[in-house]
């Protein structure tokens, strides 16, 4: 090619616009064929109208706060060697329609304590197979959804009797200052917070009027004793293992001094839930103010697979609660302990 050709060439590529100017109707033309496609859009788009993207009548159905939701989305997970039990298990709801999550949010607000603040973060879990839409609710409202330890607050000891632990609320070296030692024949060892031990007492005593004796094996422990456990079950099994029944030091019930592990004459632990014993703990432990903690098929709130020899003490009041709703303790202490919520 010349280079007069190639400079005819490169000039005739600039020149099109020109040719358009030549024929003023083929712009209007464009330009009316923009217009209605914007029209068109506008109808069609469910980004632009709910009601016109809304055959199935999500405007009665959703509440106009969930529409948008407000709430950051939380930044990426870091995983962590399986300490995220509760990871969204779909890599979230990138390109999902907005009807789509609306709809979502929608069945999800019909639930008890469905928080709109939340709702980015219930989206996280939207088309998940793992949890049901009440699950859904009950773990990002308990904020399991945050990375375990990493995301940790202290815990609040100012919270007495009702204050939470688990993998969320972290207790660094708190030791309680009103320990009173169990009397030989209600434990091996230890001691509780002065209240847990009378009600721990008067429970005991209670269960074996009854015909269905208890005793404590595990009260109180220090930060060091749990450091010492935890660290043997790591050795002897694995980290991810261990994290699912044994607390990392700092973050243990047990060192609230408010709860134990409890087992019946010539049982072991893992076979607890079999005894008569147990079955007495299940109908009257309400009634000294403790709950069963690691409720069986909670672990995605709580933490821990299911202990059904682990009770902790709470007060009567609560117990009561927790136990007629079926409730956590997670759920109580986010919605009527911190939450301000008065219970109904
Ligand atoms: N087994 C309970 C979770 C603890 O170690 O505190
Ligand atoms: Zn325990």
């Amino acid at each position: 090619m010349t280079l007069a050709n190639r400079q005819k060439e490169s000039t005739s590529s600039l020149m099109p616009s020109q040719t358009h100017l030549k024929r003023p109707w083929l712009r209007y033309g464009v330009l009316a064929t923009a217009l209605i496609a914007c029209v068109v859009f506008s109808f069609w788009s469910p980004f632009t109208s709910f009601a016109s993207s809304d055959p199935e009548g999500l405007e009665q159905t959703v509440p106009a706060a969930v529409k948008e939701p407000t709430a950051p989305v939380p930044s990426k997970r870091v995983d962590s060697g399986g300490a995220h039990a509760n990871a969204p298990s779909d890599g979230g709801y990138a390109g999902v329609p907005y009807a789509k999550l609306s709809r979502f949010l929608g069945r999800l607000s019909q639930l008890p304590h469905y928080d709109e603040d939340r709702a980015a973060r219930y989206l996280n879990y939207y088309g998940s197979t793992r949890y049901t839409d009440e699950q859904i609710v009950r773990l990002v409202n308990t904020d399991n959804d945050l990375v375990l330890f990493t995301d940790a607050v202290p815990a609040e000891t100012d919270d007495g009797i009702l204050m939470l632990v688990n993998k969320y609320h972290e207790m660094a070296d708190y030791e309680p200052e009103d320990l009173t030692d169990l009397p030989a024949g209600y434990a091996s060892w230890g001691a509780l917070r002065k209240e847990a031990c009378e009600a721990y007492i008067a429970m005991a005593d209670a269960a074996e009027a009854d015909g269905c004796p208890i005793f404590c094996n595990s009260p109180y422990r220090s930060y060091k004793m749990q450091q010492g456990i935890y660290n043997d079950y790591v050795n002897r099994h694995s980290l991810e293992l261990a994290d699912t029944y044994s607390a990392r030091p700092g973050f243990s019930e047990h060192q609230t001094g408010l709860c134990v592990d409890i087992t019946a004459d010539g049982v072991e632990y893992t076979e607890f839930d079999q005894s008569d014993a147990f079955r007495w703990m299940r109908d009257h432990a309400h009634e000294y103010g403790y709950i069963l903690r690691y409720g069986d098929g909670m672990e995605y709130i709580t933490g821990y697979i299911y202990e059904p020899w682990h009770y902790r003490y709470v007060g009567v009041q609560a117990a009561a609660y927790i136990r007629s709703h079926d409730l956590t303790l997670e759920e109580y202490y986010y919605y009527y302990v911190a939450g301000g919520e008065a219970p109904t």
